[in-house]
């Protein structure tokens, strides 16, 4: 198939995209629709760590997309990959039938997941991981005879997706305002932002003990009817909230101790964001259940997974009856043919250049620059942890309104980075020389500093 791939245009030789005729249309999400379709700012290509901005700008890429894309833009691997994958298997149905690379996929990413976490079940995004984590939850505990736990834990500040079982456990309220009482059932810790620990690189010292408040919520509910405390590692979305030394730990065991299925989200965190395969490495945790997603393709295919214990897998499979389905769930495009052709050749880039060591070696450099703004009045607190930092800006009169201006403000001045409300997400790409986050950390000086 490698005469096909010579069918790929080089980047340079195709053209900038134009400004669309309408932006009526597309209704975006997470956007604020009317202030973008008044000052609409749009990428038509992306190269290493640098977007191209329809206006033909140059636009340094701060956030990795959206924490997608480790080892940059444009990898002509992965565009291969799937190019030739579309040719030789466009397809097949997922339920009943599959494909090779569906297994092979698996088995790397067994590979990579800490001991014992070894079946893996293809989604594609991470709000469909979550709400699949949740159904494994239940569907364990239902086989081993403990129907009963069906409640969740979750925390403040968390950020699981947008579908209903994701936002029931997320805790930003701007994500579950709008849509009613949702999925019943969870009960929220509190988030471990401590006001004792800004500016603090890495884990703080302060409030394991945070962790006890699941101890508290199973004394309250019975800790036999909670099925699963689901956690980010490392609380992204919200503006990076590193876990607390210790905290982890305590979690794991108060799990232990009611029986409760400890799940990380690994969405942001996981493919070497921490300077490990994942943040249940880097931190010396493990837990039940894992959810993944973004950079499992480097961003290049919609895709996600859920990797659990083989006993959770094994009691949910021998529980049915012969030649019965075991699970009833899935997607029409789970492990869909090219996504994981995409995957695999992103998990080959990250073999071949050694990207998850590099993100580790990298670390230090990274959020030294980034602490390095901590002089700035407009910064309130700084946290950071392997390759990725959050900001938080003092508020201006309505909440939310000082990270967008900034959001913008930054883009006008050549760098993107993902903001929520007042905080700002700063997550380069593994390959980014040190010179490339100098240059983001410059645009960061001079765009905050106007603020005093
Ligand atoms: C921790 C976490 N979980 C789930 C999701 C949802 O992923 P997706 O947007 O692919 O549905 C995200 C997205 O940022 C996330 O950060």
């Amino acid at each position: 198939m490698s005469s096909a791939a010579t069918s790929l245009a080089p980047c340079a030789e195709r053209s900038l995209g134009e400004m669309p005729a309408s932006l009526d249309h597309h209704w975006m999400p997470f956007t604020s629709n009317r202030d973008f379709k008044t000052d609409p700012k749009m990428f038509s290509r992306a190269k290493g760590v640098y977007y191209t901005s329809v206006a033909g700008d140059q636009v340094l890429d701060g956030s990795s997309g959206l924490f997608t894309t480790p080892a940059g833009h444009g990898r002509i691997e992965i565009a291969q990959a799937v190019y030739e994958q579309l040719l030789e298997l466009d397809y097949t149905p997922s339920f009943t039938r599959s494909h090779p690379k569906a297994f092979a996929l698996a088995e790397r990413i067994a590979k990579l997941t800490p001991d014992g976490i070894n079946r893996v079940f293809f989604v594609n995004s991470g709000s469909e991981s979550v709400d699949t984590a949740m159904k494994i939850a239940l569907a364990y505990h239902r086989a081993r005879g403990e129907g009963h736990r069906t409640m969740f834990v979750s925390r403040e500040r968390a950020y699981h997706g947008v579908n209903f079982g994701g936002v029931a456990l997320s805790g930003m309220m701007k994500n579950r305002h709008a849509f009613g009482t949702g999925v019943p059932g969870v009960v929220h810790m509190r988030h471990t932002w401590l006001p004792e620990n800004r500016f603090t690189k890495g884990q703080p010292e302060n409030g394991a003990e945070l962790a006890d408040d699941l101890h508290r919520i199973a004394t309250m509910v019975g800790g036999d009817n909670i099925a699963a405390c689901f956690v980010e590692p490392i609380a992204g979305s919200t503006g990076v909230l590193v876990p607390p030394k210790g905290y982890l730990e305590r979690l794991r065991q108060i799990c232990d101790g009611y029986g409760i299925l400890l799940v990380f989200d690994e969405v942001i965190t996981g493919f070497g964001r921490t300077g490990k395969a994942f943040a249940a490495q880097s931190f010396g945790v493990t837990p039940d259940i894992m959810t993944m997603a973004k950079a499992i393709t480097n961003g290049a295919q919609p895709m996600g997974a859920v990797a659990v214990k083989q006993e959770i897998y094994d009691t949910i499979v021998q529980q049915a009856p012969e030649n019965a389905v075991e699970f009833f769930h899935g997607y029409t495009w789970s492990a869909h043919p090219a996504a994981c052709a995409a995957a695999l050749a992103a998990l080959d880039i990250y073999d071949n250049e050694r990207l998850f060591e590099r993100a580790a070696q990298m670390s230090a450099y990274f959020l030294d620059a980034v602490f390095s703004l901590s002089d700035l009045p407009v910064i309130t607190d700084i946290r950071g942890y392997g390759m990725i930092a959050g900001l938080d800006f003092a508020p201006a009169n309505q909440p939310g309104a000082r990270g967008h201006e900034i959001q913008k403000r930054l883009f006008d001045a050549g760098l993107h980075i993902k903001t929520t409300g007042d905080a700002g997400i700063i997550a380069p790409a593994f390959v980014a020389e040190g010179q490339q986050i100098d240059e983001m950390v410059a645009i960061l000086r001079k765009v905050l500093s106007s603020y005093s």
